[in-house]
């Protein structure tokens, strides 16, 4: 097919991909274009790798073809350029077997520049490490990256497994709006103001969540949304301002139709991706035995470091701090690392700093030398701070309870459950991390449930939502909303693996009765009731149907399989820690004439900051990338 490209040389831009050619091809008139990996003078002849999407291939340039030879000289690293050749099977020897396309090579007969390149701020043809802020700043730069092009693939295949997999179901993909008013789902909303409602303004969603249950109400009881979710809050590496849910919501359903759905859908994408060892069912655990035995709702079960309760064992102790702390109502809490005996002593104490900057006010150690099973222990084979208050089989005691042998370190902390749950997760995370005792290729997904409805917000002196408002309370604990807040669970359930919490969703209220009582218990008037969630209130008098879902993280879902720790790298044009765009310089000024549209006056504070942002070039938040 002709195409007009600019270039009266080139009339048919590409007949192959640079990474289909194969030993088949050999002898075949192929045109090439894309960019110039690397360039290689071997006296007398050029060798380009030219790149594309598809992948590489080696050109090589003879002497005695004179117009591409010279062409070839001239070109640089990223240019564009096309190649007209024969594919020629490389000489034995010759061969590249760690390249799909090394086995030929493209003899080329013309070399046309399509257009030059600067030379690039990093190398794009290596996996050096380029500082943050510089990837994000020239990130087209970057996604041309063989490590960013994998996983913008890996991203697609993903979203089009579930796709796929979402309608076989017999879920439709409905999509909802972008402007609306606050979700309430824990975060700040971003806000867009109106120029036609002067001094109102549109939410963008921070999850579809209010749109997806009234689509129950309507008669869509197989809903999912590949949905664009936005959240004003404190950025990390698994959190970004603008995210992607893969949002679902199901009528008739109880709990376990939601996680047989969420499990076969991620027993899918195992398989699809390949490459990691799974559960073949995942184990279904509640929130209090997960805080019990990992200290966290989010647990990484790839290795054990199980918690266990010493309070039994101390309570009458001469250490005052473990025997006091038991009898104050807390607990004593703490877990083997195996093989850890011989920890040195700076390292012991970098593991207590760990423990307070957690919170605590100390850490305990036990350290048991040898080998075998913790019987018969002499004063000489532990080392521990505690020694002169606990006799050797005390502490050998506490050793067998956490399931040490000889040659383990005891990790032990005491305060009330939030304190050691917080104290002991921090240090499980730590010991793993510095023993190397994750498998990479380990997908450990599991199921967490039961969690509290409500947690008490010290700050804002009220209960709120440990999941959301809209999430249904266990039926048997209704009768505690107005009592016993605290003690009431609700229908909610988190799909975690790795440490990492994927998915979460609940079965939601669907009676406007249940609704009222837990916006009460929130602290909500009935008129703030009315005012915020009145169209919930209303729909749910049309027959709301019992429903529930889910809503896994993609971006989380895409770095899971991908291998990587920050979803930044799988999301082609993420933001910075401060939310900013370093690529096109967002969020900016605007004019004047733009304010006063949407009447909007600047404060002082605002214009200073634009001021001092206008004389930057993209933005002062470039090292917080
Ligand atoms: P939740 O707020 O728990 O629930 O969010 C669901 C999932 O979305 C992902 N996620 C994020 N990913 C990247 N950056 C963020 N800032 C971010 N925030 C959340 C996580 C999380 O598990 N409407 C409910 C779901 C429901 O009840 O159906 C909701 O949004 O993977």
């Amino acid at each position: 097919m002709a195409r007009d490209c600019g270039f009266e040389e080139c009339q048919v831009l590409k007949t192959h991909g640079c990474g289909q050619l194969r030993a088949e091809h050999a002898g075949e008139q192929v045109t090439l274009a894309g960019w110039v990996h690397r360039r290689r003078d071997h006296g007398g002849l050029v060798f380009l790798d030219l790149r594309d999407s598809t992948g590489l291939v080696q050109v090589v340039v003879h002497p005695d073809a004179a117009p591409a030879f010279e062409a070839a000289s001239d070109v640089r690293s990223e240019y564009v350029v096309q190649v007209q050749g024969q594919v020629v099977a490389r000489r034995d020897g010759t061969e590249n077997p760690e390249m799909p396309t090394g086995s030929i090579e493209v003899a080329a007969t013309s070399i046309v520049v399509l257009n030059e390149a600067d030379t690039p701020p990093f190398p794009v043809n290596q996996e050096t490490d380029v500082v943050e802020a510089t990837r994000l700043r020239y990130r087209y730069l970057d996604l041309r990256r063989e490590r960013m092009q994998r996983n913008l693939r890996l991203r697609h295949q993903v979203t089009q497994f579930i796709r796929q997999f979402m309608d076989a179901d017999g879920f439709i993909e409905v999509e909802t709006p972008v402007l609306g008013l606050a979700t309430p789902e824990g975060a700040r909303d971003y806000l867009v103001p109106s120029r036609v409602h002067p001094g109102a303004f549109y939410a963008l969603p921070q999850s579809p969540q209010q749109w997806k249950q009234l689509l129950m109400v309507a008669g869509v009881d197989k809903y999912y949304q590949i949905a664009r979710c936005y959240r004003d809050e404190d950025l990390r590496g698994d959190r970004q301002p603008e995210f992607t849910q893969l949002d679902v919501e199901m009528a008739f359903v109880e709990q376990e139709d939601v996680l047989d759905l969420a499990e076969r859908l991620y027993l899918g994408l195992c398989q699809e991706v390949g490459g990691f060892t799974y559960p073949e069912t995942f184990p279904r655990l509640t929130y209090a035995e997960c805080m019990e035995r990992f200290g966290t709702d989010k647990p990484d079960t790839r290795y054990g470091l199980e918690i266990h309760d010493l309070s039994g064992y101390v309570r009458n102790s001469e250490f005052q701090v473990f025997a006091k702390v038991v009898q104050e109502g807390g607990r004593v809490r703490g877990f083997a690392v195996p093989g850890a005996a011989d920890v040195s002593r700076r390292g012991l104490d970098a593991l207590t700093e760990v423990a307070r900057d957690a919170g605590a006010s100390g850490l305990v150690w036990v350290q048991f030398a040898g080998e075998g099973p913790l019987d018969g222990l002499a004063a000489d084979d532990i080392k521990t701070p505690i020694a002169r208050f606990f006799s050797p089989d005390d502490l050998a005691a506490l050793g067998k309870a956490c399931g040490a042998k000889r040659g383990d370190l005891l990790l032990i902390a005491a305060g009330p459950d939030a304190l050691t749950s917080r104290v002991l997760d921090v240090l499980r995370r730590q010991v793993a991390e510095e023993r190397d005792l994750a498998d990479p290729e380990r997908l450990d997904f599991l199921f967490v449930t039961e969690f509290p409805a409500f947690e008490w917000d010290e700050d804002g002196e009220r209960w709120s939502a440990v999941h959301h408002l809209f999430t249904a309370p266990f039926p048997e604990d209704v009768a505690l909303l107005e009592s016993d807040p605290g003690a009431v669970r609700s229908n909610a359930y988190d799909l975690v693996c790795n440490g990492q919490e994927i998915a979460s969703g609940s079965i939601r209220i669907h009676s406007r009765e249940t609704q009222l009582a837990v916006l009460r218990t929130l602290g909500l008037t009935l008129e703030e009731a009315q005012m915020k969630f009145g169209h919930m209130l209303e729909a749910f008098r049309y027959g709301a149907p019992p429903h529930g879902g889910i809503a896994p993280g993609l971006d989380r879902t895409v770095a899971l399989f991908a291998g990587e720790r920050d979803i930044r790298e799988v999301i082609a044009f993420p933001k910075t820690k401060s939310a900013s765009d370093l690529l096109t310089g967002a969020p900016a000024g605007v004019t004047p004439e733009q304010l006063a549209e949407v009447h909007i006056l600047l404060d002082e504070e605002a214009r200073q900051a634009l001021a001092a942002r206008a004389t930057g070039v993209h933005g002062a938040d470039e090292d917080d990338a």
